[in-house]
Formats: structure tokens, C-alpha cells, sequence
């Protein structure tokens, strides 16, 4: 893959096709940090709504970290998987009393707060603070196990860390927060689990799955 030309096309693409989503308005790492939380196991329209009422009532992570449970609750409630927001409040409490309120930019500090992946993690700190990290969600692996047929199983931790290792090559000499949203956006519109629509990929002429024709049969993701 001729990587700057990969870079080239996926983002001038990316400039022309991006939605514009609440949480795109700015790069406020609070709200960054709520997105992908949310978006984590639900989809983006459903995610929408909420995310602008849980703004609205909780716009900082003061406002989180001091709010009734009940009302944080309440403003989760259809979402599901509660233990995110559970998980989050906590987090905030840490980051308001550890960090003066501010969401900590260093790796370290904000992997151990409660909740934080290493896919929270780098989503937020590329998104938010243009730190170089990975953000390696099942779009992300989807996008790039058909580029360079890899046929290792994704529901592994050791497959994960196979697309850290080589991803930062395709980090450098970008802004961050747009490559890993236009890596997002190609899975979410083109790159999709079926039927992906490779003739109007960016970066079609570098995938060796779409060479192939066998598109479809990847990521693999072995039963449980
Ligand atoms: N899915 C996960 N993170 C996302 C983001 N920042 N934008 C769109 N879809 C996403």
C-alpha cells in the first residue's frame, strides 16, 4: 500500500462525504468521550437523540460527576448496556477530583479510568487531543482485514493488537481525529458488513480483498 496516497484519498473522500454529527461540532474531549461511549454498541441514529438531551443535561464533567443517578439513569434509559453509564459517572467523579475536571490527554491516565478501553482510549485521544492512537473498533477491523486479507479471527484480543501494530504508520503525518473518523465513516457508508459498496471506495485500488472478490467473507469472526 502506497500510504500516502491511501492517506490522500481516504481523507479528501472523507472531507466531501462526512455526516455532520452533534458530536463532530467541536472537539470538546468531555463530549468526545460521551460519543463513543454511546456509539460503543449502538448505532449512530439511534445514538443521536440521546446524546443531545445528555448534553443538555449534563454538559461538563462536573455536571456529571455531581448529577442524581437517577436522572443519569433516566437519560440512558432505551440505550441499554447500563453499566457504560454507570461505569462513566464513576470515571467522571475520578476526573473531576483527580484532574480538576479536566479529561486527562496522557495514555495512561485516562486508560484507568473506569470504563476506558483501549478502543475508548484511543478514540478520544485522537478525536479530542490529536494524539496518534489507534482507534481499533469491528469497523475499523472490517476495513482493514479486507485491505490486507487478514483472516485472523477478530473476536481475539491478540487479533486487536495485530491492527494496533501496524495502524500508526497510517497515522503518521495526518490530523489524527480525522483519519480515525474517516476509517469510521468508510466502515459505517461504504465498507459495510454486507453487501460493501467497493466501486465507490477511496482506497479500492488497495484492497486485496476486493482484488480477490471475497469482500464478503471478511472480517472472520469465529462463533463463541
Ligand atoms: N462510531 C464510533 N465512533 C464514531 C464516531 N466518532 N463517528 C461516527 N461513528 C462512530
Amino acid at each position: 500500500v502506497d500510504i500516502l496516497d491511501f492517506q490522500e484519498n481516504l481523507l479528501n473522500w472523507y472531507e466531501q462525504t462526512k455526516r455532520e454529527l452533534p458530536w463532530r461540532k467541536n472537539q470538546d474531549p468531555y463530549r468526545v468521550w460521551v460519543s463513543e461511549i454511546m456509539l460503543q454498541q449502538t448505532k449512530v441514529d439511534t445514538v443521536i437523540p440521546y446524546f443531545n438531551q445528555f448534553m443538555e443535561w449534563f454538559p461538563t464533567p462536573e455536571a456529571l460527576a455531581y448529577a442524581d443517578e437517577e436522572k443519569v439513569m433516566k437519560a440512558w434509559e432505551g440505550l441499554g448496556y447500563y453499566s457504560r453509564v454507570r461505569n462513566l459517572q464513576t470515571a467522571v467523579k475520578e476526573v473531576v477530583e483527580q484532574y480538576g475536571g479536566k479529561v486527562p490527554s496522557e495514555k495512561k491516565d485516562f486508560s484507568s479510568l473506569k470504563g476506558v478501553g483501549p478502543y475508548t482510549a484511543g478514540a478520544v485521544l485522537s478525536i479530542a487531543y490529536e494524539k496518534p492512537e489507534p482507534a481499533v473498533d469491528g469497523n475499523v477491523m472490517r476495513v482493514f482485514s479486507r485491505i490486507f486479507n487478514i483472516t485472523d479471527d477478530i473476536g481475539k484480543a491478540k487479533t486487536r493488537k495485530r491492527f494496533e501494530a501496524f495502524l500508526p504508520e497510517f497515522l503518521e503525518g495526518v490530523r489524527p481525529s480525522e483519519f480515525n473518523q474517516a476509517v469510521m465513516e468508510l466502515g459505517a457508508l461504504v465498507c459495510t458488513p454486507k453487501s460493501p459498496g467497493c466501486l465507490l471506495c477511496p482506497v479500492q485500488e488497495y484492497c486485496k480483498a476486493r482484488k480477490q472478490g471475497i469482500q464478503e467473507e471478511l472480517p472472520v469472526k469465529e462463533k463463541k
